[in-house]
């Protein structure tokens, strides 16, 4: 990568409110005793708390809570402008060296108010820009985020080292996706023993980049080989993350399964079925935040619980005021999503037509791919009775959403895990899915939701009519209401299983198996 790419724009010094405290010496670096919590560094690039572009930010934002009361976890994520900007005092305890073309740079701490401890990768040049964490306004990706993400990956593993002059150093780290695949690739080329763990949050999110920027990004050439993080003559961050991390994970059994397909695979398949072999992949359900509960949660105009349905429909009502849709009986549909290929949009732009002839209703609110949005723009200018679309997001008018609809569509081509369709279902509306990744495992057919097989319309048209023919009938529709309402999606599901691995991770010597 040119010195030019990777120098600054919008250079800003740090916030005046900062307060610096100088960086100490780490004292000692004992590893925690058996028994007593473990230290754990998530790394991600997205968080809830402070930006987010879907579901990654909620997950990264809800394990560590959940994690909390048996392991010590915080969480490293890039200084990027809507993290100084977020109002949460950051006090500087660490600084970080360069290496190749990687710039130097601080640790910020930021203490959240329920007590997690956020570390935030100071690098204005890299990270301090408007748009979203990848790419700018215009929806561009920067074009420095090979840099800007190995930056990520080597300060996490000069955490792990004991290198950035905190005397917090983690016992186990990890990473999650592309953005932090290097972590376990510069721990494994640092020779750390530190296990470490990666998670796959979406295997089409790859990361590739240019070979001539290898020695920018201080790989060494061992690492350009098929079984390592070569792809294709090019470097791959999320190969990188597979291949190095101690054990990789996804977010649902049947992902964990279906990637090492070539239908889902992503050209990784054969790699992804090596670890599977070694014991190496599992799938781990996500869950979802206890503070979704549409009894309390804040953000709802209308509270309810199963059974009190009158203010579920107050929350309808609501929606179809909101989206400048007129009072209807019918049954009310919503897309609450990002708008990429992956989620299948133009499948229901194919199946609209069965929800607009039985006298429903669909509302849509996400942003992304542009041509995505303009075909949903188009489809509501067709039928502005009973079609609107919100091209944007924001979490109240999501949550609304959730709470009013009847039916959440997510016609997905591949669903790691899905958060959406568990929000759907805790706040009574039902899902009309594919049965693909987390959605098969979080839906239950006929029962909590309705599932369709082959990715295209006519069998998902069948479904949106199953759908439509149980909203024929409100005592059947409120049963499954109340069992997708308990269906009880929570953290506490998944803690246990990630409590094993790492302990068992802990315990062992760790060497990453690498193919020969
Ligand atoms: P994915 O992560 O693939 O988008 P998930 O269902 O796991 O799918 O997560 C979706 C989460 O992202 C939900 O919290 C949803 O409300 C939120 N979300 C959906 N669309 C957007 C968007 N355009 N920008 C930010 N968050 C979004
Ligand atoms: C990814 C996946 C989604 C998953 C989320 C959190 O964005 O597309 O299925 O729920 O990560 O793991």
């Amino acid at each position: 990568m040119s010195e030019a790419a990777v120098t600054a724009q919008n250079i800003r010094p740090i916030k005046p409110s900062f307060r610096i405290a100088s960086p100490t010496r780490p004292l000692l670096q004992i590893r925690s005793g058996q028994g007593s919590k473990k230290k754990i560094l998530f790394v991600t690039s997205e968080l809830t708390d402070l930006v987010k572009t879907g579901g990654l930010g909620d997950v990264s934002a809800a394990l560590p809570r959940a994690l909390g009361d048996l392991h010590d976890v915080r969480v490293l994520i890039p200084g990027y402008r809507q993290v100084i900007d977020s109002g949460h005092p950051i006090r500087v305890v660490g600084r970080l060296e360069g290496h190749a073309d990687l710039p130097p740079c601080r640790i910020g701490r930021m203490d959240m108010p329920d007590g997690l401890i956020i570390y935030a990768l100071l690098c204005p040049e890299l990270y301090d820009r408007p748009g979203n964490p990848y790419g700018d306004e215009h929806g561009h990706d920067w074009p420095d985020n090979p840099i800007r993400f190995a930056r990520l990956g080597l300060a996490a593993a000069e955490l792990a080292a004991g290198n950035a002059c905190i005397r917090w150093v983690p016992d186990l780290v990890h990473a999650h996706d592309w953005q932090a695949g290097l972590a376990p690739a510069y721990m494994h080329w640092r020779r750390l023993k530190t296990p470490s763990v990666f998670t796959i949050h979406n295997l089409a999110y790859q990361g590739t980049l240019d070979m001539s920027l290898r020695r920018s990004l201080g790989i060494p050439q061992e690492a350009c080989h098929h079984d390592r993080m070569e792809f294709y003559g090019k470097l791959c961050m999320l190969k990188a993350g597979i291949a190095y991390a101690s054990h990789v994970t996804t977010v649902s059994a049947t992902y964990a399964e279906e990637i090492t397909t070539p239908e889902f695979g992503c050209g990784l398949e054969g790699f992804l079925r090596w670890k599977a072999d070694q014991g190496l992949l599992s799938g781990i359900l996500n869950g979802i935040d206890e503070s979704w509960d549409p009894q309390t949660d804040a953000h709802l105009p209308h509270k309810f619980a199963p059974m009190q349905w009158a203010g579920k429909a107050a929350n309808a009502a609501l929606v179809r005021e909101r989206f400048g849709l007129p009072h209807s009986e019918g049954a009310l549909f919503a897309v609450v999503s990002r708008l990429a290929h992956q989620k299948g949009l133009d499948l229901t732009v194919g199946a609209a037509s069965s929800i607009v002839e039985a006298g429903g209703q669909l509302a849509i609110l996400g942003c992304g791919e542009s041509h995505i949005e303009a075909e949903l723009r188009a489809l509501a200018e067709r039928h502005p009775q009973q079609i609107a679309v919100h091209i944007g997001f924001n979490e109240p008018d999501a949550r609304l959403l959730f709470a009013g609809s009847d039916f959440l569509l997510m016609p997905s081509r591949y669903e790691p895990c899905g958060l959406s369709q568990m929000y759907a279902q805790r706040f009574g509306s039902l899902p009309v899915a594919r049965r693909t990744g987390g959605l098969a495992d979080s839906i239950e057919d006929g029962v909590t939701g309705f599932l369709f097989d082959a990715p295209e319309v006519q069998a998902y048209r069948h479904a949106v009519e199953r759908a439509l023919a149980v909203h024929r009938f409100p005592q059947l529709l409120n049963a499954m209401r109340c069992r997708a309402m308990g269906a009880g999606f929570f953290w506490r599901q998944a803690i246990d299983p990630y409590d094993r691995l790492y302990k068992r991770l802990l315990g062992e010597q760790c060497e990453v198996a690498l193919p020969r």
